[in-house]
């Protein structure tokens, strides 16, 4: 019996929501040159729909325990969610690699060129929970099903938010001054803060709906 999936529609208007929403607040409201849309601009399309995928992925279910009526078609697309996500995320740390200089990213960076401490602490957050993604993602083929209890550790949900407050930390020391001063959003809140606020919705869906 083939079974309803909404992965590839879902995946497809969360990619083009969040493209839309980097487009709108960086080159329309913003002043950011169209020439940087091909790099700049897209990898923070691709970071935040990879979040808004992870965070569907592990608010789903329990939303649906919750009694709120989720389709068969949504239930059945929470693993394809969570697996683009990741590798949403994968292809925003490659590009976030190759751009991160002081030319690009003033703010994360010291006169002298060396990483300011908020700088260090959100791509510690990021980079560790880019590899907690990782494990929980590989977990899944991994041939040492035999270690059960290993493997059942690293597939749990408690793993999967484990990765996710680290991306959390990365997000807040990037933003949060920033997050404080509306006046100087530019028109919309910046993509670091509505990806912490989605995330949020999310976590207390999880905590108040998990079996
Ligand atoms: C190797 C790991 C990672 C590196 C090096 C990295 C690097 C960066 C950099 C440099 C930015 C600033 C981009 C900009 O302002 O244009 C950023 C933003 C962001 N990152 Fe990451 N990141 C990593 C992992 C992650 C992970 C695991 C997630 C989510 C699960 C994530 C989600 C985001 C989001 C949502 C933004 C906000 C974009 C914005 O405010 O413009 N990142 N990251």
């Amino acid at each position: 019996m083939i079974q309803k999936n909404h992965a590839g529609k879902i995946i497809a208007i969360i990619s083009v929501l969040s493209l839309a929403y980097a487009v709108l607040r960086y080159h329309i409201l913003g002043n950011v040159p169209w020439k940087d849309f091909p790099f700049y601009i897209l990898n923070k399309g691709f970071s935040l729909a990879g979040f808004i995928l992870i965070t569907f992925n592990f608010s789903i279910g329990p939303l649906n325990n919750l009694g709120v009526k989720v389709s068969e078609g949504w239930m059945n697309s929470r693993q394809a969610l969570g697996m683009t996500g990741f590798l949403f995320v994968l292809i925003h740390a490659l590009m976030s690699f190759m751009i991160f200089k002081p030319e690009i990213f003033a703010r994360f960076f010291e006169e002298n060129g060396s990483l300011t401490l908020y700088a260090g602490l959100s791509m510690l957050g990021g980079i560790i929970s880019f590899v907690i993604l990782w494990a929980y993602n590989l977990a899944f083929k991994t041939n040492l099903r035999d270690d059960k209890v290993f493997i059942e550790a690293i597939t749990s949900r408690r793993f999967l938010l484990l990765a996710m407050l680290f991306s959390l930390l990365h997000l807040f020391f990037m933003g949060f001054r920033g997050w404080l001063n509306p006046s100087e959003w530019g028109g919309l809140p910046p993509i670091s803060l509505v990806a912490f606020t989605i995330f949020t919705m999310g976590y207390i869906i999880n905590l108040i709906g998990r079996k």
